[in-house]
């Protein structure tokens, strides 16, 4: 069993597709032990992306993602970090596989709708940075 750290982007959040994305989810197998709504500040946004504190897109993927509220969790399964992956499709929307949820749902690379950790190390971060022991069931 493997846990991964999701994240519903602000622009799915705000055109009402969090239940759908997260029907997604759960029809692929993944199973949700950890759930909640929350509205980044711009600082919690820039630690949980602070990997990418170098990149031309920092300045814009942090005032994007707390612009508005985020739907996070943590899914669990099998080879979940993969599978999540695979789900989401490609960062840019214009690449993604069909059945993905950025070819679905994504506007563009930036507003992609969806995030997963890419690897154990990384989701341990980002599993702990949104939420504590007990708030994961199972
Ligand atoms: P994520 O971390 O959100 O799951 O996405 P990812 O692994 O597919 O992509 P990553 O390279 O980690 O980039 C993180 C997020 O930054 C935004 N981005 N903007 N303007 C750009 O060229 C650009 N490139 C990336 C996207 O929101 C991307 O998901
Ligand atoms: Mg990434």
């Amino acid at each position: 069993m493997q846990r991964t750290l999701s994240i519903i982007k602000p622009d799915a959040v705000s055109r009402g597709l969090a239940g759908a994305v997260l029907a997604m989810i759960q029809d692929s197998g993944l199973t949700v032990v950890a759930m909640k709504m929350i509205h980044m500040s711009k600082a919690q946004a820039e630690g949980f992306y602070h990997v990418h504190k170098a990149r031309p897109f920092f300045a814009d993927l942090t005032a994007f993602m707390c612009s508005g509220p985020v739907v996070v969790s943590i899914l669990e399964g099998d080879d979940a970090i993969a599978r999540y992956r695979t789900l989401m499709g490609a960062t840019n929307p214009a690449n993604a596989e069909e059945g993905t949820i950025r070819k679905r749902y994504a506007l563009d690379i930036e507003k992609n709708s969806v995030h997963g950790s890419d690897a154990p190390e990384t989701a341990a971060f980002e599993t702990a940075y949104f939420f504590s022991n007990l708030e994961i069931v199972g």
